[in-house]
């Protein structure tokens, strides 16, 4: 498998799935099986890097994982902490550019202040963007777009008719980012459950039925290779 650094996705999308049934399988508790996925991150950070991928979106906690059971959400915010603080000095020492994108209000306080601290370290780093996508959903990204551009014209920063693409891009989490090329699913499931649903419009799509905790340089080979063969048109002929 050759990997072709010049036809390489500038900014790659990652539904980090099968964690619990990972661990399932091993007759473990769910999150024996998120604490792997940790360790999944840390491997596929590097090898973004590696490959030169400017943009690393990983998909971490949707906004309806809220219905899991209390013990494993804390569980979930409990790994995301250590793993920051135990990850950030790394990051930093790697050139990434740590940020996260999501509705980071209902976070404890705590949380919210390693991540401000996370992304404030990093924000003068030229390599690697990553972003970890928390308490992320796409359809509250896209109504709080709306609201921020409806405020926009009521206070006559705006037009309606000036309302397009641009400026929607430009309220999204993810301004001044290229819309994501290669989207990842692992662990077989065929949907997209409310990742970046407006910046996915022209993604291409790799679906692997590995568990997250399994994924590793092999299977982000085989995505990229893959990638690689794939026409993109943009509705053009
Ligand atoms: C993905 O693994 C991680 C999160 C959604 C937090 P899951 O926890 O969804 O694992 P499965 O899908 O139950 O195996
Ligand atoms: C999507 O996985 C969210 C994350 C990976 C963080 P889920 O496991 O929550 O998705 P569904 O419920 O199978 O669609
Ligand atoms: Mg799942």
């Amino acid at each position: 498998m050759s990997i072709e650094i010049k036809h390489l996705p500038k900014h790659i999308g990652i539904i980090m799935d099968g964690n619990g049934r990972w661990a399932s399988r091993q007759n473990k508790p769910r999150l024996f099986g998120h604490r792997a996925g940790v360790e999944t991150i840390r491997d596929i950070v590097k090898l973004a890097s590696k490959y030169q991928i400017e943009v690393l979106t990983l998909y971490a906690f949707s906004t309806e994982n809220w219905k899991r059971p209390k013990a494993e959400v804390s569980g979930l915010m409990k790994i995301f902490g250590e793993y920051l603080r135990k990850e950030i000095k790394e990051l930093y020492s790697n050139n990434v550019k740590f940020r996260i994108i999501g509705d980071r209000d209902p976070l404890s306080a705590r949380l919210k202040d390693e991540i401000c601290k996370a992304e404030k370290l990093t924000e003068n780093n030229t390599g690697l963007v990553l972003n970890i996508a928390v308490n992320y959903g796409g359809r509250s990204e896209v109504i709080y777009a709306v609201k921020t551009i409806a405020q926009m014209v009521v206070d006559k920063k705006i037009q309606i008719d000036q309302i397009d693409e641009k400026i929607m891009d430009k309220t999204l989490f993810t301004e001044g980012l290229p819309d994501p090329d290669l989207i990842i699913r692992t662990s077989g499931e065929l949907r997209l459950s409310n990742f970046l649903i407006w910046q996915c419009a022209y993604s291409e799509l790799w679906f692997t039925p590995v568990l997250w905790p399994d994924f590793n340089e092999e299977v982000f080979m085989e995505a990229l290779n893959d990638f690689q063969n794939r026409k993109r048109r943009y509705g053009g002929i």
